[in-house]
């Protein structure tokens, strides 16, 4: 068997999977510079909120995400997320597979990319861990005045070591699935777990600084991998930000109402948690505005 084809494949399915969660292969990388210190954010003593979650508000937090690919000889169920594992150490396990998650997506030269690919390249699936909480925590800054510009958000991946801890647990938990005997028929037994882990480390999609080999502890896996499952959440939190009814503190008539209210983000997609929350606000403000 030829590595040099497996690779191929493999690359094609990573980018299908992180063109999926909101990566464009031909874009650059966001700034996630996840050791960049928070508190090094100037303290809040007056309501322009250039700075959020930084300073004395300083809870905005993204769960970092570690996930390892695993080409499959059978074909398997196209299949989202739709079992999680909750584990006594603070990870989810969850995973996706068997589908160019691309697909259907508008056309981008990423997208193109993706849809030229054999189907083969997508045989198999994503088997990822997301840190619970995290207890790391960032802040977003707005670069300019223009509501249209993107702000610059850091999120301090693993700056707390027990971040780190429970994702090198999640890889190990994920590492336990993979060997299984129930999971053997869904494997090459030449990708061994040690070249599964490299491949993903060093897969060209990757922007993060490499730095890891199979001689390496996991927790340089964990850095070398970690991404953005997209539940960032936080930054307007109760009672920092936002009052006990959601209006932002200091400013007149201006509500936020969704997963930046957040102190912790739940174990899956946040969306339904957000929608309960806006709807059960929603009629909370229209009931006290009918009752005026
Ligand atoms: C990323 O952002 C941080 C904080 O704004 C900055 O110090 C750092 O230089 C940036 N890194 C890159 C590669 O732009
Ligand atoms: C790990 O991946 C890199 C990049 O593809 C490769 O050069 C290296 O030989 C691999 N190491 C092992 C032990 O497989």
């Amino acid at each position: 068997m030829n590595l040099g084809w497996w690779w191929r494949l493999f690359a094609g399915a990573l980018a299908g999977f992180l063109f999926f969660h909101g990566f464009a292969a031909t874009e650059t990388a966001p700034n996630y510079s996840f050791m960049y210190d928070a508190t090094s954010a100037s303290t809040l003593s007056y309501y322009d909120y250039i700075i959020v979650g930084g300073g004395t508000a300083g809870c905005m937090s993204d769960n970092p995400m570690n996930a390892v690919f695993i080409p499959s000889p059978l074909p398997v169920e196209v299949s989202l997320i739709q079992v999680v594992g909750i584990t006594h150490f603070g990870s989810y396990i969850e995973a996706a597979s068997g589908e160019n998650f691309a697909g259907g997506a508008s056309s981008s030269p990423a997208v193109e990319y993706m849809n030229n690919l054999d189907e083969t390249t997508f045989r198999g699936g994503f088997i990822l861990e997301k840190v619970m909480g995290p207890i790391s925590t960032g802040h977003l800054e707005l670069r300019t005045r223009n509501p249209n510009d993107n702000p610059s958000v850091t999120f301090n991946y693993f700056k707390d070591p027990q971040d780190l801890q429970r994702c090198v647990q999640g890889i190990q938990t994920i590492e336990k699935i993979i060997e299984s005997k129930a999971f053997f028929r869904f494997r090459y037994e030449f990708l061994s777990w040690p070249i599964l882990l490299n491949m993903t480390a060093n897969a060209p999609l990757n922007l993060l600084p490499k730095h890891y080999n199979p001689s390496m502890p996991l927790e340089v896996f964990c850095k070398d991998t970690v991404m953005t499952i997209w539940h960032y959440h936080g930054g307007c939190q109760v009672g920092k930000v936002v009052d006990l009814d959601y209006k932002v503190l200091g400013v007149d008539a201006l509500r936020v109402i969704d997963g930046s209210t957040f102190n912790d983000s739940p174990g899956t997609n946040p969306q339904a948690t957000v929608m309960m929350l806006g709807r059960y606000m929603g009629v909370k403000i229209l009931s006290e505005r009918l009752a005026n």
